[in-house]
């Protein structure tokens, strides 16, 4: 496995890659790598001749006041883990390397789809996403682009950007990984306590309750809604950043619950702000 800090380097190497035939996939990270990443590389494995795994902590996607100085980094334990998992590429470049003093390039997504959910909270956030992915993807000139259901909004509007400025590859979306007790899989559950943690579980408690409700055959938004947050609420730390329920397909508003919806929660446990979302087909 080949180790890049350099965009020149893995450039010409992808562009040599492609010349030989091969197939790339691209599987965009932060680093502290667990399982539910390790679900991307297997199936960018699975799918792919060459797979390129980029670790890149994006100081632009944090806010003010954010995580991204203690957000954690081991690229040493990222690197052995993706040799196992048969990587061929790992690009790990620096901030410098990513954005030279007087960098000003920014691709951003207006409308609905990034002024909701995530958004609210963390303006600056999705710009910041959007334009170190496709920074990435004109480095990496992936087929295919492998992206978690974990972060419903991004991969979103990661589609999104792929369609309108037309870029040549695939966005592969994989299901969200999580721990045996439902606990979705994130770099940040490390900042839990043992208490916290055991908070943690409404998440995915409450999207299973909305489900069965939604099964059951309530179709009012609202009603659903109220059922997420008293369950959350049930959590004494916990702080609901939002609790709701969209279109699948666009984030567009809905009274009652019809075809594909998306049901997504961010909740904060002390200065912990954890996410998670689950789709719902009626
Ligand atoms: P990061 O949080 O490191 O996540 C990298 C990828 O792993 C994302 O596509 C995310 O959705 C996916 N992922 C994380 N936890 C997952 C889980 N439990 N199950 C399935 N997939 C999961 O998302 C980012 O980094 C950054 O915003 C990035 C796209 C790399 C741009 O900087």
């Amino acid at each position: 496995m080949q180790i890049f800090t350099n965009i020149a380097e893995i450039q010409e190497w992808c562009k040599a890659q492609k010349r030989e035939g091969k197939t790339i996939g691209l599987v965009p990270t932060m680093g502290y790598l667990h399982q539910g990443h390790l679900a991307l590389v297997r199936a960018a494995r699975q799918a792919c001749d060459i797979v390129v795994v980029s670790i890149f902590v994006n100081p632009i996607q944090f806010g003010v006041g954010e995580d991204f100085e203690d957000y954690p980094r081991d690229l040493t334990k990222d690197s052995q883990v993706l040799e196992q998992e048969r990587a061929d590429a790992v690009f790990a470049p620096s901030i410098k390397e990513m954005y030279p003093t007087g960098y000003n390039s920014f691709v951003e997504v207006l409308g609905e789809i990034s002024s909701k959910l995530c958004a609210k909270s963390r303006p600056t956030h999705f710009r910041g996403v959007t334009t170190v992915v496709s920074k990435l993807f004109n480095i990496c000139l992936p087929d295919k682009a492998f992206f978690g259901q974990k972060d419903a909004q991004q991969v979103m509007i990661i589609e999104k950007i792929v369609r309108e400025l037309n870029f040549p590859l695939s966005i592969v979306r994989v299901p969200i990984v999580r721990e045996e007790d439902g606990l979705a899989l994130s770099s940040r559950n490390v900042y839990l306590d043992a208490d916290k943690r055991k908070q943690a579980l409404v998440l995915s408690k409450s999207l299973q309750a909305a489900r069965e409700l939604i099964k059951s055959g309530e179709r009012n938004v609202d009603r659903v809604k109220a059922l997420l947050t008293d369950t959350i609420k049930t959590s004494p730390d916990a702080n609901i950043d939002y609790a709701e329920i969209y279109d699948a397909a666009d984030l567009s508003e809905l009274d009652v619950i019809k075809g594909q919806v998306l049901i997504a929660l961010a909740v904060k446990f002390g200065t912990t702000r954890l996410i998670d979302n689950l789709l719902v087909e009626v």
